[in-house]
């Protein structure tokens, strides 16, 4: 009986030390996004935390220790909603081609600061968020994307619990910094740029300059009017980037076999592949049957939950279909719109949704033919898919660039695409050696010390036990651009070396006009 008490309160003395009250803010819309964060969110709920998760995406059955607040109905989600007539528009600056490049990369955030702004005016005067941050934390978990507003928020109500922000992708060019990570843009890839980590010197100047522009622009056009709006209901708070200091921990959804190696802090946990076993999905039976009849094989093309490929022109769209179709092999198209039990042209089945990462692990799909979208990219490279990767924005040029640098993607430009050029990359991704390759890299890609998502709870529990009392970020993050640069040493060294140099030429000349003097004297 003894025993029993005994253990009973060490179970309760443990179940009390190791739970905690978690806050999760994730004010963002995309749906990709939190597909890598929920996982994660309901883990720490099985282990028995108690979560409050504020987001776009309220939980199908949350657990009773999980809490939704829900933002939705706030901004318009982002599903299936691009049309690819965007690209159809002649564009000036597709005639100077780097500089127009660089341009769209700075361009393309215009939206989201839009979206930020208005979910974060929207979001200073939300009463359920606002009762919400009255609680008390031990951790909060935020999304590191495109707005600094819940930091200010947390300054505002006085949530002192740690800071931990998720990524969906590789860091943000605003991101590495605040850890003290280093992003040294000669050989770290911008994550809007379709550049690997070998750069000439015209991909160098390109990515120094969008990482300085992309910097200051989130500075100028997000930190600064997000504070503006905090400060008309709340007062003066500290300034964002001041508050982006507060962060204990950054978790990417990033991992270097496919997304290339970047230096690393302790405070930059690369969990990559978080979302992959989270809740099996069916392959519909249909799908099934396509699958089990065929012979040689099945590729899968997706543009991913965002792009409607549907809004293909028409002239592009032939371009697809005829070069699929005169492929031995069969195709599974993601196409909105297709009919319950998709629609079949020769060996082409449209369907309105596909359980993507099942389908990249079915012995009989051999390729993947997608638009760089991260959790894609991760699905294939973990099921050891080779892929033909057609970008369009955001970080998909840069993840595209990746997966061809690790020798498992073919970058395909959408602008400049023709039948042609499609058929001999359907080709290449088909062989064997591509094939081999691709079922290398993924036996790499699983070989880690910890699966992803030990790894997150992992570190996540350790900031809500140790905090800020266990330092993870380097001391990088509080030297400014002059000190981190070194600009301060060099001039020193270039300044003294210049003194030394001039006073050495200095004593010669003079040395020189006393021997000629001396000579001089001597001859007379
Ligand atoms: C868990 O969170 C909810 C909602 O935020 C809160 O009402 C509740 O008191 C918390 N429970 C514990 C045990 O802290
Ligand atoms: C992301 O985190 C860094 C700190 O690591 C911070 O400086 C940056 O502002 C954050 N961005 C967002 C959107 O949370
Ligand atoms: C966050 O940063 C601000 C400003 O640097 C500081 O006053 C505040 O105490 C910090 N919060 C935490 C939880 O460390
Ligand atoms: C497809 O083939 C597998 C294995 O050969 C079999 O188990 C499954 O029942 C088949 N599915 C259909 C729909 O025929």
């Amino acid at each position: 009986m003894l025993h029993f008490i005994y253990l009973f309160t060490l179970l309760i003395h443990f179940y009390s030390v190791n739970t905690a009250n978690i806050l999760g803010l994730f004010p963002h819309t995309g749906k990709s996004h939190h597909m890598v964060f929920e996982p994660l969110l309901h883990k720490l709920a099985e282990r028995g935390h108690n979560l409050t998760v504020a987001s776009f995406y309220p939980a199908k059955n949350p657990p009773p220790n999980y809490h939704d607040i829900s933002f939705q109905g706030m901004f318009e989600l982002r599903l299936e909603s691009f049309d690819l007539n965007v690209f159809e528009t002649p564009n000036i600056m597709n005639k100077i081609p780097r500089l127009g490049r660089m341009m769209t990369q700075v361009l393309q955030f215009r939206p989201f600061a839009v979206a930020s702004l208005s979910i974060c005016e929207k979001l200073v005067n939300f009463s359920p968020l606002s009762n919400a941050l009255k609680g008390d934390y031990d951790a909060v978990i935020l999304e590191n994307f495109t707005s600094d507003c819940m930091l200010g928020l947390l300054y505002a109500y006085g949530v002192t619990a740690p800071v931990i922000s998720i990524l969906s992708g590789t860091p943000m060019p605003w991101t590495a910094e605040r850890i003290g990570a280093n992003d040294n843009p000669s050989y770290v890839p911008i994550i809007t740029a379709p550049l690997s980590s070998r750069m000439s010197l015209m991909d160098r100047l390109e990515n120094t300059l969008v990482n300085v522009v992309l910097k200051k622009w989130f500075y100028d056009e997000i930190q600064t009017k997000e504070r503006e709006i905090i400060e008309k209901k709340f007062g003066k708070i500290p300034d964002l980037v001041e508050l982006g200091k507060n962060v204990s921990l950054l978790l990417t959804n990033s991992y270097h076999t496919l997304t290339g190696v970047k230096p690393l802090v302790p405070a930059l946990v690369e969990v990559g592949g978080l979302h992959l076993d989270f809740q099996k999905q069916h392959i519909p039976k249909f799908i099934e049957n396509f699958l089990n009849e065929s012979n040689d094989g099945v590729i899968l093309f997706s543009f991913g939950s965002h792009i409607k490929t549907k809004s293909l022109p028409k002239y592009r769209e032939e371009i697809f279909v005829n070069a699929l179709s005169k492929l031995k092999q069969r195709v599974i198209w993601k196409y909105e719109g297709s009919g319950e039990e998709g629609t079949l042209a020769g060996n082409i089945l449209r369907v309105n949704w596909l359980p993507q990462y099942e389908l990249l692990q079915h012995e009989k799909v051999i390729a993947f033919l997608c638009h760089g979208g991260m959790l894609g990219m991760m699905e294939a490279t973990a099921a050891g898919k080779p892929m033909i990767v057609v970008p369009f924005f955001g970080d998909q040029p840069s993840n595209a660039a990746a997966a061809a640098e690790a020798g498992i993607g073919i970058v395909l430009s959408y602008q400049d695409l023709t039948e042609d050029v499609l058929s001999d990359a359907l080709k290449t991704i088909i062989s064997d050696k591509m094939r081999a390759q691709a079922s290398h890299v993924s036996k790499i890609w699983h070989d880690r010390e910890t699966e992803p998502m030990d790894k997150a709870v992992f570190w996540t529990e350790h900031v809500v036990r140790w905090g800020k009392s266990s330092n993870l970020h380097s001391t990088a993050r509080d030297l400014t651009f002059t000190q981190l640069s070194l600009l301060d040493v060099a001039t020193i060294i270039i300044v003294t070396t210049t003194i030394m140099i001039v006073a050495a030429v200095y004593f010669i000349v003079k040395i020189l006009q006393i021997f000629k003097k001396v000579t001089k004297e001597k001859l007379l």
